[in-house]
C-alpha cells in the first residue's frame, strides 16, 4: 500500500512541476483517485493568485470527485487568502480521504488535516521525499521570514579573493567555476556589491562549460549607491539586473522577498558580504578553496570587529567535496539559523518553525 501511495505522490510531484519554478507560493500537485484506484483528475498550482492544486483537480473532476481520495504533495490549506480554503473545497466536493506528503509549515494556513478529520474526512500524513524537495526552499524562507542566504567565496589558501592589483580571474579552477554555475541555476537570485560589479563587470548568469546559458537563470542583483557604467554586463542579458541603492542587507532581503525570491547566492565582495554577516543574514557558506597563495590582496572576509579568539565566529562543516584541483566546503554558522540540508522525511520542512512574512495564498 505504501508503494502505491508513493506512486500516486510521485505523479502528483510530476504534475506540480508544471507550476512556475519561482513564485511566491510553492509548487503543489494533487491527484483525485476513485475507490478502484483509477485517477479521476489531476491538478497543480500555477502560481500566486491562481487556484490551488486541490481546487484545480476538483474543477477537472466535477461530480466525479465525490468518493475519491485526494493525494496532495502539501497539506491542504485552511485559510482565506486570495483563494478560499482547500479544506472546504475538498469537503464540499465529497472527497472522503486526503493523503498529504508535507505538513503545512506556515502558521497562517496550518490545521487543514485536523479540520478535515473533524468533519469526517480521513486525513493521513504520508511522508514523501519528492514532495519535501518540492517545497524545501519555500519552507526555509518561510521559517526564516526572509530569503535563505548562501555566501559563496572563491578564495586562496591564505583567504584572499583578489590580488593586490584587484585582479581575481581566476583564482579557482574551471571545474569549481562550473560547479558554482550549477548552483547559480538553482537559486532565485545572485547578489553582489557595486564594488564587485565595477571591478569585474560580471554577467552573473548561469552558464555551462561552453558559455551557453543554463535553463534556470537567477535574478541578478547589485547593491550600492554608485551607478553601473553604461554597457556593463549587468545592464544587458536576458533581463536587466535589479540595482538596490541601499547598504542595509535586511532591506535588500525584504525587496527580494517582494520579488518572490526564496534563495539568494551572495557572491561578495567582502564589504557587502561582511555587512550581511554582521546583520545576521548569512545562513550558509559555500567556500571554494584553491591551492593558491597570494600573500597580499583583498581578504575574503572584512574586519568583523573580532579582537580576541574567544569571540571568533565558529562554523560547522556540513560537507567537504573535492572539485577538480580545489575543495568545496559547505558550512553553517554555529549559532545557526535552520539547517540548510535539503528537507526530507528525516529532516522535514515542517520542523522549521515558521513566522512568516513570505506567505502562501
Ligand atoms: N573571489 C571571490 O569570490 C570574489 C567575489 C566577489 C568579489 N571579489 C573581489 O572583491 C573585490 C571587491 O570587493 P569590495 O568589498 O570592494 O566590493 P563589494 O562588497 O562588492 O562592494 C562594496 C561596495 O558596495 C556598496 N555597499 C553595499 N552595501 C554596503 C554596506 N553595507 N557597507 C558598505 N558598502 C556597501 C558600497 O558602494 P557605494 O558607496 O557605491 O554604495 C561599497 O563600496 C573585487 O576585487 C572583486 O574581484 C572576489
Amino acid at each position: 500500500m505504501t508503494a502505491i501511495i508513493d506512486d500516486y505522490l510521485d505523479r502528483a510531484v510530476a504534475r506540480a512541476l508544471r507550476g512556475p519554478a519561482r513564485d511566491r507560493n510553492p509548487r503543489v500537485g494533487c491527484l483525485l483517485v476513485d475507490p478502484a484506484g483509477e485517477i479521476v483528475a489531476e491538478g497543480h498550482h500555477a502560481g500566486a493568485g491562481t487556484p490551488h492544486a486541490e481546487v484545480a483537480a476538483l474543477a477537472a473532476a466535477g461530480p466525479r470527485a465525490r468518493g475519491t481520495t485526494a493525494y496532495v504533495t502539501l497539506e491542504p490549506c485552511h485559510h482565506h487568502g486570495r483563494t478560499g480554503p482547500c479544506t472546504h473545497a475538498l469537503l464540499e466536493a465529497g472527497v472522503v480521504r486526503v493523503v498529504y506528503a508535507v505538513p503545512e509549515p506556515t502558521e497562517r494556513a496550518t490545521g487543514g488535516a485536523a479540520w478535515l478529520q473533524e468533519q469526517g474526512v480521513k486525513a493521513e500524513h504520508h511522508p514523501h521525499a519528492g514532495s519535501y524537495a518540492l517545497v524545501a526552499d519555500w519552507a526555509r524562507a518561510a521559517a526564516l521570514g526572509r530569503p535563505h542566504v548562501t555566501w559563496k567565496i572563491a578564495g586562496t589558501l591564505d583567504g584572499r579573493v583578489a590580488a593586490a592589483d584587484g585582479t581575481s580571474r581566476w583564482i579557482t579552477s574551471a571545474e569549481a567555476r562550473m560547479d558554482a554555475h550549477q548552483l547559480r541555476s538553482q537559486v532565485d537570485a545572485i547578489v553582489v556589491g557595486i564594488g564587485t560589479a565595477l571591478a569585474d563587470d560580471p554577467a552573473l548568469s548561469a552558464r555551462d562549460a561552453d558559455g551557453t546559458e543554463l535553463a534556470g537563470q537567477p535574478l541578478r542583483v547589485v547593491v550600492g549607491h554608485r551607478d553601473l557604467p553604461a554597457g556593463s554586463q549587468l545592464t544587458r542579458g536576458p533581463a536587466p539586473a535589479l540595482h538596490l541603492r541601499t547598504h542595509d542587507p535586511r532591506e535588500v532581503l525584504r525587496t527580494l522577498a517582494d520579488h518572490d525570491v526564496h534563495t539568494v547566492l551572495l557572491e561578495g565582495g567582502p564589504t557587502l558580504a561582511g555587512a550581511f554577516w554582521a546583520a545576521g543574514c548569512v545562513d550558509e557558506l559555500l567556500v571554494y578553496v584553491a591551492p593558491v597563495l597570494l600573500g597580499a590582496g583583498s581578504a575574503a572576509v572584512p574586519d568583523l570587529g573580532i579582537t580576541t579568539i574567544d569571540d571568533a565566529a565558529r562554523l560547522r562543516l556540513v560537507d567537504l567535496t573535492r572539485v577538480g584541483p580545489d575543495v568545496r566546503l559547505r558550512l553553517v554558522p554555529t549559532a545557526a539559523t535552520p539547517d540548510p540540508e535539503p528537507a526530507s522525511p528525516s529532516s522535514p520542512a515542517h520542523a522549521l518553525v515558521p513566522a512568516s512574512p513570505i506567505q502562501e495564498d
